[in-house]
């Protein structure tokens, strides 16, 4: 951990976790704890999915850097891809205030955040300037695939318009491509998920689009088990490439001890692990192969991350880890891959992919 990780973390601990992520993300962009070389990573975690190459499969997930202003450091600091977003077609200020609380006790954050974004037009602008080299050669996102994470207003939405404009908006900057239809922030987002409306608005995107980046659609870990396969087909049959699993909970396991384990919102961390490590398992059974897949919820350590791929993942992305750890988190969990690959002889990624068991479910 770097000297200023070392002292910074303590301090944004102490302040409201809103003011903490706003600094913590000010301090990234303006390359403090950044090193000025993105370190190498080992061949052994690189990955090929969607047609791209992965250096490692770790992301940082959406909704850390909502507004694209931060992704050249997060890919200094090693992740393997990096996504932008949730992004919706006006500026929209999101819930009031608290809306972000850290259950420290639990490892967790309830938020409430309400997709609290500049809009498509500044998010369009910061991603174009991205897509140009850094003048000094240093080129901290050359080589780190960008994703952006698209979602609709609060008000005055029509998502099977809202999503195929946004992706005219991004597709120009980016390697792939999340529909949002998962956040619980946003009434009636979630209904989006339905098997026929998904498939109309992937419609919609294939009739506007059929030159594109890769599709993914972000899912909910709270559907029923019985309405996922119906989905999984849906995705495939609109023409998508690939799933995140998942966004947060409206669950509350019983197991949480916080004080503010009944805040509303969506819960992230480690209580969200069980359930979308289940998921995973029934959503790799279904798809069988025809979609990429991102596991997210929950993911602590380099073996939990190999669990999932085992599962069937093909990437990750980790949220909660971050917003506790830093940067620090990032090589701490390329390095235990390594260490358990190393120890039990695996060589890549693709030997284990997909060779365990489907998770228990909850
Ligand atoms: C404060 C906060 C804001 C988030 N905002 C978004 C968002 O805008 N779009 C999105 O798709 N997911 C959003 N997420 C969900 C994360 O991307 C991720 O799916 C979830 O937190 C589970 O991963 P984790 O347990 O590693 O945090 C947010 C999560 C948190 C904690």
């Amino acid at each position: 951990m770097s000297v200023l990780t070392s002292l910074t973390l303590p301090l944004l601990r102490s302040l409201n976790p809103e003011t903490a992520h706003d600094l913590a993300l000010d301090a990234l962009t303006l390359g403090l704890s950044v090193p000025l070389k993105r370190p190498e990573d080992d061949p052994a975690l690189a990955t090929r999915v969607l047609g791209m190459r992965f250096s490692n499969p770790i992301g940082i997930a959406a909704g850390f850097d909502k507004n694209a202003r931060a992704l050249r450091p997060l890919a200094r600091i090693g992740f393997g891809f990096v996504e932008a977003g949730t992004v919706t077609p006006r500026p929209q200020p999101g819930n009031p205030r608290p809306r972000l609380f850290r259950l420290e006790e639990d490892r967790a954050v309830i938020n409430r955040m309400g997709f609290n974004n500049q809009g498509i037009d500044r998010f369009a602008v910061r991603l174009a300037r991205l897509s140009r080299p850094l003048p000094s050669g240093r080129g901290g996102g050359a080589g780190v695939p960008v994703g952006a994470n698209i979602g609709i207003n609060k008000t005055g939405a029509d998502p099977e318009r809202d999503y195929p404009a946004l992706v005219a908006r991004v597709k120009p900057y980016v390697q792939y491509i999340v529909l949002n239809v998962s956040s619980p922030n946003t009434p009636g987002l979630r209904g989006l998920q339905d098997a026929a409306r998904l498939r109309g608005i992937l419609d919609a995107i294939a009739d506007r689009h059929p030159e594109r980046p890769p599709i993914l659609v972000k899912l909910a870990p709270d559907l029923e088990n019985d309405a996922i396969a119906p989905i999984v087909e849906a995705v495939v049959e609109g023409g998508a490439q690939g799933l995140i699993i998942s966004n947060t909970t409206l669950e509350r396991p019983p197991s949480l001890r916080s004080p503010y384990r009944d805040e509303a919102g969506g819960l992230s961390g480690r209580p969200l692990a069980p359930r979308a490590r289940a998921m995973l398992g029934i959503v790799a059974e279904v798809a069988a192969g025809r979609l990429a897949l991102v596991a997210c919820g929950g993911i602590e350590t380099g073996l939990d991350i190999l669990e999932r791929i085992r599962m069937g993942a093909d990437l990750v992305q980790v949220y909660t880890a971050f917003a506790y750890e830093g940067p620090a988190l990032v090589a701490r969990l390329k390095r235990e891959m390594l260490d358990v690959m190393r120890r039990e002889g695996v060589e890549s990624l693709d030997d284990i992919r997909g060779t365990g068991t489907r998770g228990k479910s909850l």
